[in-house]
């Protein structure tokens, strides 16, 4: 089979990998579980299903942290995995396209290239590409000619709000929420109001079925332990109670987007008028949240189609278009 050109999007809570020479993405949790031993025991979707019920020799964890890479070896043990299940089992010498947060050092930035090549992938070229401009491209952004675009990225703990013209990036903001803070907000919630411990996953669970929920005017049915009896129990819960949670954490990305609005040069808060904002990121569609940045900022709202895969989409329209190929850069100062 032909060189490939693979595009990494790490993200905390997925792993996103597009593979030029099938045309597809592959998404998974970007968890690793390992034995006590030191052997790997499961790793992405099925390290995630073992997730709060394995034994205490299996250790899961997620090798990255607010987007940096936190556990090196155990990253690049699952991009090897993720890699040689791409290829079928046959790595070859291919060419690396990673999405890279946009306000990390030189340093962090050769770190992510440090990654790839100590990987055991074979990369040929590595080329790295802004998070926020790939994220552009995948939305259908013409983000080397557009001017004033606002986007917004709700990701698994951390959430980018960046302005972008003409191909740059004018101002961006990481801050420290996104799924994992949702998740949180409705753990408490219900061990507050309802004396019931329920697990992350649970939480999760909700927050992905609240649209639905609400929709049809039904409660959410979960199972924890009661705090009070420590037994196991079912409850079912309100959906506004949930809402409400989660409206403190919204409330805290709409106050941050309204301080960059501030700061924006008058000229492109014009386009941003025109343009509305651009919301993206899996944990931007939750119930809700799009209606309250409307309310809450006076402007249009623009969701994604795929908000889970859009910076890997940007990075496929960089690797099949030669037109995108000046958005990606090499990364001096390293050796292969
Ligand atoms: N249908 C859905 N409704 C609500 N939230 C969802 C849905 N699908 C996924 N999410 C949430 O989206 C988050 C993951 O999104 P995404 O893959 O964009 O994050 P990430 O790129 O891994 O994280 P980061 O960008 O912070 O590194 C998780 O918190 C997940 O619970
Ligand atoms: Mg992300």
């Amino acid at each position: 089979m032909a060189n490939n050109a693979y595009g990494i999007d790490l993200g905390t809570s997925n792993i996103k990998i597009y593979s030029r020479n099938d045309d597809v993405i592959l998404v998974e949790r970007n968890m690793i579980a390992i034995e006590n031993k030191g052997g790997v025991f499961a790793y992405g979707d099925s390290a995630f299903e073992m997730y709060e019920k394995a034994p205490g020799n299996i250790h899961i964890s997620y090798p990255l942290c607010n987007g940096v890479i936190a556990d090196i070896k155990n990253m690049e043990m699952l991009i090897r995995y993720f890699i040689n299940d791409l290829s079928k089992g046959s790595i070859r010498p291919s060419d690396y396209y990673i999405a890279v947060p946009s306000d990390i050092t030189e340093v962090e930035k050769r770190a992510f290239k440090d990654l790839l090549n100590k990987s055991g992938i074979k990369p040929r070229q590595i080329m790295v590409v802004e998070k926020t401009i790939a994220d552009g491209l995948g939305l259908g952004i013409d983000v080397k000619n557009a001017q004033g675009i606002l986007l917004v990225n709700v990701g698994y703990d951390t959430t980018e709000i960046s302005i972008l013209s003409l191909g740059g990036i004018v101002l961006s903001r990481l801050i420290k929420t996104g799924g994992l803070r949702f998740d949180d907000a409705i753990r408490q919630v219900i061990r507050k109001e309802h004396s019931l411990i329920i697990g992350g996953k649970t939480a999760e669970g909700v927050k992905m079925e609240l649209r639905e929920l609400t929709k049809d005017g039904r409660n959410a049915v979960v199972y924890g332990r009661d705090i009070v009896t420590g037994l196991p129990v079912e409850r079912s819960i309100p959906t506004p109670l949930i809402d409400g949670a989660l409206a403190e954490q919204f409330k805290m990305i709409i106050d941050n987007v309204r301080v960059i609005l501030e700061r924006t040069p008058p000229e492109l808060a014009a386009d941003i008028y025109r343009h509305g904002i651009y919301l993206t990121g899996g944990a931007s569609q939750v119930s809700n949240f799009a209606e309250m940045m409307r309310k809450g900022t006076k402007l249009g709202v623009n969701v994604a189609d795929n908000p889970i895969t859009s910076v890997a989409v940007g990075l496929s329209k960089i690797i099949k278009d030669a037109n995108y190929k000046s958005v990606a850069y090499a990364i001096e100062g390293m050796s292969k």
